[in-house]
């Protein structure tokens, strides 16, 4: 229950401060982009408690979602509201908003700058596992991780404790990866064992 009020008060927070900003604001006001008369910017101050101003998170555990490609955003909010990807919170939260109001948010965080998270990783396993991301992942998280695609969000630079705990969710079964993909991520546990994956997290996390 106690969490409940917590996320009542973040959200309540980020939407009394999206109403002053806009208030406040002299330039003429973003045309609204939802029935409620929400534009994007309003309703993605409801995200910034967690997910950081703009979406750049402050982390470990909130991924950022800045310059998140459009289409994966909405997939992403979708399979959270049927509860498809596993969630400590968002699947409760994606439930609040409707399609309109999740392309307005998607269309506002596609515009803002994704920046590479400053974290410590440890540097020999970054370097061994450069190789096993060319061989493994490079062909659809392209540029070392770096691409947001229309599929998948960061990798590179995005918060060790989320992309670890996406790679342990993957191989439980709870977050469902498509075949290619689980294909792939076997091949490197044969060959590498759990010591692979804890690499790629400090390859990802090298890279700021
Ligand atoms: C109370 C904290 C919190 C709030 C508020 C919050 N999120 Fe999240 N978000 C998380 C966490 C934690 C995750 C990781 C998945 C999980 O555990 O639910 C996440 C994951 C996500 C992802 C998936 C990222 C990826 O790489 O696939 C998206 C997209 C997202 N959130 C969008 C939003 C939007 C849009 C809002 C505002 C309407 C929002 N979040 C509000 C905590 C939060
Ligand atoms: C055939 C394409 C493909 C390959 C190869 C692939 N992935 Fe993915 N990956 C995806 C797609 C598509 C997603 C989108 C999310 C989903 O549907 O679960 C994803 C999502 C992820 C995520 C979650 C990102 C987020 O924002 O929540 C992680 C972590 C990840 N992949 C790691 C890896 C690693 C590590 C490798 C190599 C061992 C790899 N992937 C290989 C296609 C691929």
């Amino acid at each position: 229950m106690a969490q409940k009020g917590l996320i009542k008060a973040i959200l309540a927070t980020g939407l009394a401060f999206a109403v002053s900003s806009a208030i406040a604001a002299d330039k003429p006001a973003e045309k609204p982009a939802t029935l409620s008369g929400a534009t994007g910017s309003m309703l993605a101050n409801t995200c910034a408690g967690c997910h950081g101003t703009n979406g750049v998170s402050s982390g470990p555990a909130s991924p950022s979602i800045a310059g998140f490609n459009k289409e994966y955003f909405v997939v992403a909010m979708s399979e959270f509201k049927e509860g498809k990807f596993p969630s400590t919170i968002m699947s409760r939260i994606a439930k609040g908003y409707s399609d309109e109001e999740i392309k307005a948010m998607a269309e506002f965080f596609a515009k803002q700058k994704y920046v590479h998270a400053k974290q410590d990783f440890d540097k020999a396993k970054a370097e061994q596992a450069s190789k096993m991301h060319e061989k493994y992942c490079e062909k659809c998280h392209e540029d070392g991780g770096s691409a947001a695609t229309d599929e998948t969000g960061y990798l590179a630079g995005q918060w060790s404790p989320y992309i670890r705990m996406q790679l342990k969710d993957y191989m439980s079964g709870s977050r469902e990866a498509s075949k290619k993909m689980a294909k792939k991520l076997e091949e490197l546990h044969e060959k590498e064992g759990d010591a692979g994956y804890e690499a790629l997290v400090h390859y990802y996390a090298s890279q700021q």
